[in-house]
Formats: C-alpha cells, structure tokens, sequence
C-alpha cells in the first residue's frame, strides 16, 4: 500500500481513533484467486489496524449495465459471499451496498451542484471506457457522473485513505478536488493566517489514495489473471474444476517428452509456484524441470493440492452463508444500518452549510 498524496487529513488520527478508510467494488459475480490475492488480502489487513468501510458498488453497476440489471442483486450476493469467505468480518468492517444507503446520493447531488462539467468530462477512465464498450450507449447523465457518485461514498464517510488500483487514483484526484472546492466555497472562516491567507475549515476531508499494488496473481495462461482473459481460477471453485483447469495448463513448449529437459521460465506453471509452494517445492520444480527428473503433471500437483487446499478454507466460511442467503441479506442490513448512522452526521453538516432545513 502505497500512499500517493501527502497526509493532510482535516481530522488526523489519534492514537485512540484509527483512519478511516472506505472502498467499494461493482458487482461482478463470483470472484477469482486474483482478487483475492490482490484486493481482499489487502481489505483484510486493513480490517485490523483500520475502521473500514467496504460496499457492494451497485449504483455504480447501473450505470454501465442500465440495458440489464437483472443480474446486478445476484452478482452481488454472490460477490460478497466471496468477500465473507476470504475472510472479510462484518464485525471488524462494517460491510454493507451502497443502495441501501440514500445518504450517498443525496450527497452526490449536492457535490453536483459545485462540480464543473469539464472536471468529469478530463477523468481519464470516461472517455477510456465509452470507447472499451463502444457497443453500449454511454453517453448517458449516470455514467458522467460516475466518479463524483465515487466521490460522495468516499467524502460521506470523511474517509482519509481510499484503497484502490491505479485504475482509479483518477477518482481519487477527483475526490480531493471536489472536497477543496467545497471547503473553500463554505469552510471560509474570515480570519487569515499570519502570511494572509484565508482559513478555511474543512468540512469534507480530502482522502489519499492507498494504492493496491498492482496484483501478480498469475492466470492459466501466465498472462494476469483476468476474467476478460478466461484465464481464471474462481475463489470458491470445485476442486474437480481445479483439477481439470491445472492439468489442462500449458507448460514449456520446449518440453515435448519427460525426458526433454525444460525451463520453469518459460512455462505459465511456474508462477503460480512462486504464489503457492514452499521454497522445498520450488526447488524441486527447478530442479526436476531443468533435468527432465520430473514430468509436468507430477510439477503440476503439489500446486492443484496447495490451490484447494487454501480454497477449502473459503469454501467452509461460505457454506453458511449459501445454505442460508437470508443471513446475508440481514448481515447487509445491518451493515447499512452502521453506515447511514456515519453518513447522515456529514449529510446533516453538510446541509447545515448549505442553508437547507430539514423538515421535522
Ligand atoms: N469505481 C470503483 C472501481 O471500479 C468502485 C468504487 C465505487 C469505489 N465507489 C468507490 C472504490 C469508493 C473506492 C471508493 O473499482
Ligand atoms: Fe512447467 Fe513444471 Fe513442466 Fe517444468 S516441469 S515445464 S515448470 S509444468
């Protein structure tokens, strides 16, 4: 994790009060080793030395796939199924979607109030994906706004930190921009400081992005394991498909017979070693290849064992929760329940700010 802004946090930690941090993931469907190896071993370590927030994206969904949501309520069942089964703990992260929680879109609007059109229109991944999914209408209000929608879930929450891929520090800039502006719009306090410059209050913190580094998690292929790529092996997957996927993969192309000698660097196997085996195996795979003493299957079983062997563990803290949907669904509620408590302070500053009065 590294941190791509300087700390400048509007209320800085104290030993007694940890960051905060919040991310949110689109639902995509069951999840694979690649995100587990990548985004959720992250979100579990910051479970403990972090108050976290993580939500199923599922506004975010509709703005790509408004032509069909029939699927955005399963996917995201089952993603977060996949998130309880890594070992995400509603104890410790107060996990919950981001439908059931209004706040964020009543801040969404009013941030859109202060938000210049040019701002959206310059974050890269806007043009970058309505020419990726040149096949769908994305000319559309909803997916413009799509990263001030990210915005609002990050500065409702007063997150300082923002776990993230490169993909979206973008959104996080965006996020620090919006905020600045707003504070210096209604944070003005008509004092200076002694060189003459305005104070201004915070009223939303600006976040930093905390980089997610760039997953390695090798696919089937020895390209990164991507669903795009269908080189993928699911978190929760059967270990008879596991099997199957594993034997199936291709090895040195120079190894035509056991006897040819091979070179682990050139076989899509050997990475996956390099996640999954011990140092004792990884040596005998060098070993083995380089020397023709083994053959491709033999290397290929310790790693089908080590695979299924860490899915069993997924596959036992998901089983509850597939016998009994039901527990999810409440899991969530009460997620939300957590988080509307947090949001509604801010919504409610912020309102204040802005001269709007509740009706009471
Ligand atoms: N846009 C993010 C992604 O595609 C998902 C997301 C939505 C998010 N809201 C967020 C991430 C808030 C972090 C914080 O990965
Ligand atoms: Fe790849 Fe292992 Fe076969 Fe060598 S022995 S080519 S590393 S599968």
């Amino acid at each position: 994790m590294i941190p791509t802004t300087p700390a400048a946090p509007a209320a800085p930690a104290s030993p007694d009060r940890p960051l905060r941090v919040v991310s949110g993931m689109r639902p995509t469907g069951a999840l694979h080793l690649g995100h587990y190896h990548g985004v959720l071993k992250n979100w579990l370590a910051l479970q403990s030395t972090h108050e976290c927030f993580f939500f199923v994206a599922d506004w975010h969904a509709l703005t790509t796939q408004y032509d069909d949501p029939s699927q955005i309520s399963a996917h995201s069942l089952d993603m977060v199924i996949d998130w309880l089964a890594a070992g995400v703990d509603p104890a410790r992260a107060v996990v919950f979607a981001q439908s059931q929680v209004p706040e964020h879109a009543e801040l969404h609007l009013l941030l859109s109030m202060v938000t210049p059109l040019s701002w959206l229109e310059r974050v890269p991944t806007y043009k970058d994906q309505q020419e990726k999914l040149s096949g769908k209408d994305l000319s559309t209000y909803g997916f413009l706004g799509y990263p001030l929608l990210q915005s609002a879930d990050i500065l409702i929450y007063g997150a300082q930190q923002v776990p993230v891929g490169e993909d979206q520090v973008p959104h996080i800039e965006l996020t620090r921009e919006v905020a600045r502006r707003f504070n210096h719009l209604y944070g003005q306090t008509g004092k200076t400081n002694t060189h003459g410059e305005p104070i201004v209050r915070s009223l939303l913190v600006e976040p930093q992005a905390l980089l997610t580094p760039a997953s390695k998690m090798p696919g089937l292929d020895g390209q990164k394991m991507s669903k795009s790529y269908g080189n993928t092996l699911g978190l929760r997957e059967s270990p008879d498909a596991v099997n199957d996927k594993i034997r199936k993969m291709p090895t040195d192309p120079a190894r035509v017979r056991k006897t040819d000698p091979g070179n682990p660097e050139k076989c899509p196997v050997w990475p996956l070693h390099q996640v999954y085996s011990s140092s004792e195996t990884r040596a005998w795979v060098q070993e083995g290849c380089t020397r023709a003493g083994i053959g491709c299957i033999q290397c290929k079983t310790p790693l089908i064992e080590a695979v299924v062997a860490e899915q069993d563990g997924f596959r036992a803290r998901a089983q509850p929760f597939l016998d009994d949907p039901a527990a999810v669904e409440s899991m969530l509620v009460r997620g939300a329940e957590k988080a509307r408590a947090v949001a509604q302070q801010t919504l409610q500053e912020v309102r204040t700010t802005l001269g709007l009065r509740l009706p009471r």
